[in-house]
């Protein structure tokens, strides 16, 4: 019996799930043609109300590489773009293609699209979620450390601006991956108390934990694996003056990557800005795997379709 599943944001999925999209992952980093579930082609809608070039690159070519046809619809380029409701743009949407991935601002026009539509609908990133990145970064992690089964009781930092959505990301999808997520941040940047709930409350059925603090050094020290994000996301360009000052001293730089365990690794979402968040010897250095974590985009993201599709389908065959 089919299911309809979205991936709206990162504990939409259990720890299980979770778990069967990142072995999947591997599957697909293993054979790109691992499954084909949009042979046809069949169409999938992807839809930027913001900038993109990795998650536009590896959407396009993923659901190419799927068998499909990758629709790729601008803001500027499409009605809803020019104020035509989400509702309106989505029973159109839903009736023609088998997925629908967005990227958009506010998380509850995202929920707006899947009360409405009847195919699967991905977060490509919204102001409040990415989950699609933190898979690939959880992929990233599986490949460089032997497996899916290291995410479990592994520690995580992140560290910057803390409120945004990459914070959010790691928070719960560690959280679901059974991690120790530590995310730092200055005050005045630090995650919803609404997120964090969730994230402990999730992390009480993995055996994760979840630690929000003001102190850079204490969210990496003996971590296993550093992140980092921009200081200024997209849509918060007027805000350039006041949000460089206080991440200075969430920089991730040589002194810091220290703290951390020997061999931890470090990732960014890109893009990254040298020099600001992260310094070039580190995002240049050895520990960096941001490339493998760029290209893991394109395998976390065809499992996490093909998942969504075998789920849609009752097709059993199509989850491993
Ligand atoms: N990391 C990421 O989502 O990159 P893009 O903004 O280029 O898609
Ligand atoms: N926090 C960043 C992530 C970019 C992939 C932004 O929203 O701009």
């Amino acid at each position: 019996m089919g299911q309809l599943r979205h991936m709206l944001r990162d504990d939409d999925v259990n720890h299980d799930e979770q778990k069967q999209i990142l072995e999947l992952g591997m599957k697909f980093r293993e054979n790109r043609f691992h499954h084909r579930p949009f042979e046809g082609p069949q169409g999938v809608a992807v839809l930027f109300d913001k900038p993109s070039t990795r998650t536009r690159s590896s959407f396009s070519i993923g659901v190419a590489e799927l068998g499909g046809y990758p629709l790729v619809i601008d803001k500027s380029g499409s009605q809803l773009g020019r104020g035509e409701p989400i509702r309106d743009t989505t029973e159109v949407l839903t009736r023609m293609a088998y997925a629908l991935v967005w990227r958009t601002f506010e998380q509850s026009r995202i929920e707006e699209m899947a009360r409405v539509a009847t195919v699967p609908v991905v977060n490509a990133l919204t102001d409040e979620f990415h989950p699609c990145q933190v898979l690939a970064d959880f992929l990233t992690i599986a490949q460089f450390r032997g497996g899916v089964d290291a995410l479990e009781g592994m520690t995580i930092a992140y560290l910057g601006d803390s409120a945004n959505n990459m914070a959010n990301s790691y928070l719960l999808a560690g959280a679901v991956a059974g991690m120790h997520v530590r995310v730092a941040g200055p005050n005045g940047f630090l995650p919803d108390d609404a997120i964090v709930q969730d994230a402990e409350a999730i992390a009480a059925t993995t055996g994760g934990s979840i630690l929000v603090t003001t102190d850079p050094q204490e969210a990496v020290r003996d971590a296993d694996c550093v992140f980092t994000d921009t200081w200024v996301s997209m849509g918060e360009e007027d805000q350039y003056a006041v949000r460089s000052k206080p991440f200075w001293p969430y920089q991730v730089n040589e002194e810091l990557m220290a703290l951390a365990k020997p061999d931890a690794l470090f990732q960014h979402c890109l893009p990254a800005y040298r020099g600001k968040e992260v310094t070039a010897a580190v995002i240049d250095g050895p520990q960096s795997v941001v490339w493998d974590e760029a290209e893991n985009r394109l395998h976390a993201q065809k499992a996490l379709l093909t998942w969504l599709i075998g789920k849609q389908r009752g097709d059993e065959s199509l989850l491993v």
